[in-house]
């Protein structure tokens, strides 16, 4: 059966006719406002409607950024959309006239779950996934099973607390691990960086048009990888928060395998070797134990679109 996977994140809608295989059929996307849930909704029915005129559909997979009620229809909150109790399958499926279930799930644990059925996960049974991009998401597979605990928000890792009075959260908490491991990030100290060390700052300021305001995660990426040494830094920087608080996860859940995605894992080893050396670094009892490996998403930014249609499905 082919289902839809829509990737709902702060910024955009990428969307997918996705096969039983995890094959992504067609694909499309659209730039979002997060301050605006129901032209989100908008955005939504019309990826939907377009899709579905190419391909016989027999479900909607919604991947949200934010914490999903248990009956997998509703986002309760998000950090970083604005969503609070919002019953968004019911509004999205009064858009539609598509017959057809509409499925809600975090987006970091369809991301896990397409990796886990369909990408670097395909041999492992305990997963640690990191989605970076606006905000740090996280899914956890336990022994073949996605964890979803007592009220379907299991796994929401980025609010764990790394710093004590550190940066204000979208969650209204301080110092959560997504403020130092996350594109948003990574951005906000690429910005400040382009203030106080100008002249560090020169290769990435001709990129953003000499706007410190106009940089971006993906400017970043393009100068570190034309070997700009302050765009190393941060990335490298990124790298080592990802790594470190993958440690401590891995206290508490022993993966088998970590696997970092989201829009900076295009970054590819300029952020992984970082984040695999503070990953040993912090690891308790390191030299005792077998070690998780840190890998980047296979499916990379579309994992989101696979695993949503995948669990809907399901
Ligand atoms: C949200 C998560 C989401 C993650 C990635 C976090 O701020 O709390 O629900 O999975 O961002 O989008
Ligand atoms: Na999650
Ligand atoms: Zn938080």
């Amino acid at each position: 059966m082919h289902a839809i996977g829509v990737d709902i994140g702060g910024t955009k809608i990428a969307a997918g006719v996705v096969d039983d295989e995890g094959r992504i059929l067609a694909q499309t996307r659209v730039g979002t406002e997060p301050d605006d849930a129901s032209s989100i909704d908008r955005a939504i029915a019309e990826v939907c409607r377009d899709l579905a005129k190419e391909y016989e559909i027999g479900a909607i997979g919604l991947a949200a950024a934010g914490f999903v009620s248990p009956d997998r229809a509703s986002v309760l909150f998000a950090p970083n959309i604005a969503w609070r109790d919002y019953p968004i399958a019911h509004r999205v499926g009064a858009l539609l006239d598509l017959d057809v279930p509409i499925v809600v799930e975090n987006d970091a644990n369809a991301a896990g779950w397409a990796e886990f059925r369909f990408g670097v996960a395909r041999e492992a049974t305990d997963l640690l996934m990191l989605t970076v991009g606006t905000g740090l998401g996280g899914a956890l597979v336990v022994n073949n099973q996605l964890v979803r605990g007592r009220w379907g928000v299991a796994a929401e890792v980025g609010h764990m607390r790394v710093v004590p009075d550190g940066h204000y959260c979208g969650c209204g908490h301080e110092g959560c691990w997504e403020q130092y491991a996350s594109g948003t990030a990574l951005v906000r100290d690429a910005r400040a960086a382009a203030v106080a060390r100008p002249k560090d700052a020169v290769p990435l300021l001709d990129l953003a048009n000499g706007i410190a305001g106009d940089i971006t995660g993906p400017l970043i990426t393009t100068a570190a990888m034309a070997g700009d040494p302050l765009s190393i830094e941060l990335l490298a920087e990124l790298g080592r928060w990802i790594g470190e608080g993958a440690a401590s996860v891995a206290a508490l859940l022993d993966p088998e395998l970590i696997v970092i995605g989201g829009g900076v894992g295009a970054a590819g080893a300029l952020l992984l070797e970082p984040a695999r050396q503070a990953y040993g670094e912090s690891l308790p009892a390191r030299g005792h134990r077998p070690e998780a490996r840190l890998e980047l998403a296979a499916l990379g930014n579309e994992a989101g679109i696979v695993g949503a249609a995948d669990l809907a499905r399901a």
